[in-house]
């Protein structure tokens, strides 16, 4: 007869994270159990992964001690395990504020959210990261685009963005190579007249740039440069939703 039990073994400083249990009662109590034990603390989204393959809500631990971060584990796209900072998807929260609330972040993780810059420059400092945008259209279609060794400076050089190459996508321009090597603007710093026209906050390069995935959300796909566009997806047409996720290259 064989059986399998679910033993509560203790890790040290971890969690099991799966148990293999089998034993054999005919030969007597014999038998063999594999479990699989890691962090209680995650670092990012690619170690919460071991524990939870759901794309949700966890607690991560990026800097190792105890002070958590709740973020967003994105573990449907691409192989999962990255950590989601900006989310658009229906207009419910406003995305016209000013740069200490871009520096501090808002909304919620689990619905329309900047995290913030200030997280985003101490989370791409840690660990060289891949950035992800997906996009999606009006009638459906899935854009994204990757970007390698992506990185956000501190608040003393106004939170620049920079990146080395867009190294993947489904789309035929990269339209944030005019954000490259620039720094972030609101309506109250930076380059505030960008910011005014293109009602949101971004990395607003020459000419404003070619996107502005924080610009005013619009019910239906519409054309203005004040709302959510990627240029080279469908010029100044609005989107209906995008995200930005970062996961640590591997
Ligand atoms: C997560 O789930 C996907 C799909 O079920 C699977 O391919 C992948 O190996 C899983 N990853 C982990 C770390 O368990
Ligand atoms: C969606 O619209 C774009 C143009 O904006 C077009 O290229 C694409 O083929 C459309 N997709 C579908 C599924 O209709
Ligand atoms: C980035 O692109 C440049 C120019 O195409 C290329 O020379 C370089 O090797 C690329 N870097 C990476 C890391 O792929």
């Amino acid at each position: 007869m064989k059986v399998s039990i679910i033993l509560h073994v203790l890790c040290v400083t971890a969690v099991i994270a799966s148990y293999d249990v089998t034993m054999d009662l005919d030969a007597g109590l014999t038998g063999t159990c594999t479990c699989t034990c890691v962090s209680n603390k995650p670092k990012d989204c690619v170690e919460a992964q071991r524990y939870s393959n759901q794309s949700g809500v966890v607690m991560i631990y990026p800097n190792g001690d105890n002070t958590p971060l709740r973020v967003y584990c994105d573990h449907d796209t691409d192989g999962g395990g990255w950590l989601v900072f900006q989310r658009r998807q229906d207009g419910s929260v406003d995305f016209y504020r000013d740069f200490a609330e871009y520096q501090n972040g808002f909304g919620d993780v689990e619905g329309e959210f900047w995290l913030g810059l200030d997280t985003l420059h101490a989370l791409t400092t840690l660990k060289n990261q891949v950035m992800r945008v997906d996009m999606t259209q009006w009638n459906g279609t899935n854009i994204f685009a990757t970007y390698s060794d992506f990185s956000v400076s501190d608040s003393c050089n106004q939170f620049k963005l920079k990146y080395d190459n867009m190294t993947d996508g489904n789309v035929a321009r990269d339209s944030l190579s005019l954000a490259n090597g620039v720094t972030f603007s609101t309506k109250d710093e930076g380059k505030v007249s960008c910011a005014t026209s293109y009602h949101g906050g971004w990395w607003y390069g020459m000419n404003c740039g070619d996107s502005n995935l924080n610009g005013l959300y619009k019910d239906s796909k519409q054309w203005g440069w004040d709302g959510i566009f990627w240029y080279s997806v469908d010029r100044f047409y609005s989107l209906k939703g995008s995200e930005m996720k970062i996961r640590p290259a591997s």
